[in-house]
């Protein structure tokens, strides 16, 4: 079956699906976009993400092009055209077409809305099954990382250098030794101490969807954590060290730069969590209303 895309209100084969080559995500990477993840062909966490698309485009003062309802049709509607019931839409809202000139364009384009949706392997029931490697490298993004922006160029030579070091994730780590965030994830630890941390939000950071479902599940749970920054000294040294992200959810990291996190196995904190989190994303199955959460 071939797949469907939906570009500006139409479904098309993706096969023959473009944008226009003045579109200003292509030309300036002038866009936002959001992945959100489908298990049992329901929507995890879809709230969370589609406020904050809403608040990506307000930063950048791009118009909102479709309001959440019409976009969760929009997602039921590529679930059902492409036949995915697990898997990851892809989002993403740019300025639209224009001239190429660096301000914005007068009179302000449409905005251009892609969404596309892949099929993943259902997510798996045994943490083990889950784990990965991360290396270091040096936060060399710009200034406003709490946009969601398509500008990803530090991101994608971090993974690059991840992926040639045999490891799925770059942590980046600032100027001063500090931790940001993974290339594509919120990262967590366990300190020596084992108490559970995570940075606090800022602009370095991109408020993680996943980062707040889990906090409001520990809360929840009763599960002490604390939102606070650690250097890569302090990464190196933890007992447990695991990312959140929608596509992968609660990940336990096991090597940190070639060497065993902890004892180089899944930790307990990182078990649980990733049984609290697996028990929500079922959750959403088990209450949805009709096809999408
Ligand atoms: N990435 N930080 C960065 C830089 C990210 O790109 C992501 C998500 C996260 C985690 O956010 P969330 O929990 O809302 O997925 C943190 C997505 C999955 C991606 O780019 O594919």
């Amino acid at each position: 079956m071939s797949r469907v895309a939906y570009v500006n209100g139409r479904y098309v084969p993706q096969r023959v699906a473009a944008v226009n080559i003045e579109d200003r995500g292509y030309q300036f990477g002038d866009g936002v976009y959001e992945v959100v993840h489908v298990h049992g062909g329901c929507l995890i966490d879809a709230d969370l993400h589609l406020a904050r698309l809403e608040r990506s485009l307000g930063e950048i003062e791009i118009p909102v092009p479709l309001g959440p309802r019409a976009l969760r049709q929009v997602f039921a509607e590529m679930m059902r055209r492409n036949r995915v019931s697990e898997g990851l839409i892809y989002m993403q809202v740019t300025r639209g077409v224009a001239r190429r000139e660096h301000a914005f364009p007068k009179p302000l384009p449409k905005p251009a809305v892609v969404v596309t949706i892949r099929r993943l392997p259902p997510f798996p029931r045994d943490v083990e099954a889950w784990t990965a490697a991360a290396i270091t490298r040096p936060d060399e993004r710009w200034q406003r990382c709490d946009i969601k922006s398509v500008n990803l160029l530090a991101n994608v030579l971090a993974k690059e250098a991840a992926h040639a070091a045999g490891a799925a994730e770059a942590i980046f780590v600032d100027a001063a030794g500090m931790v940001t965030e993974g290339a594509s994830s919120s990262v967590w630890m366990v300190d020596r101490e084992g108490c559970l941390c995570t940075r606090k939000l800022d602009h370095a950071v991109l408020p993680g969807c996943t980062r707040a479902a889990l906090i409001g599940l520990m809360e929840e749970a009763g599960i002490a954590w604390r939102e606070s920054g650690f250097a890569k000294a302090e990464l190196a040294a933890a007992r447990e060290i695991f990312i959140t992200s929608a596509s992968s959810f609660v990940k336990p990291v096991v090597r940190l730069d070639g060497r065993s996190v902890g004892e180089g196995r899944v930790g307990p904190v990182t078990r649980r969590l990733f049984a609290l989190f697996a028990h929500h994303v079922q959750g959403a199955v088990r209450n949805a209303p009709a096809a999408a959460s």
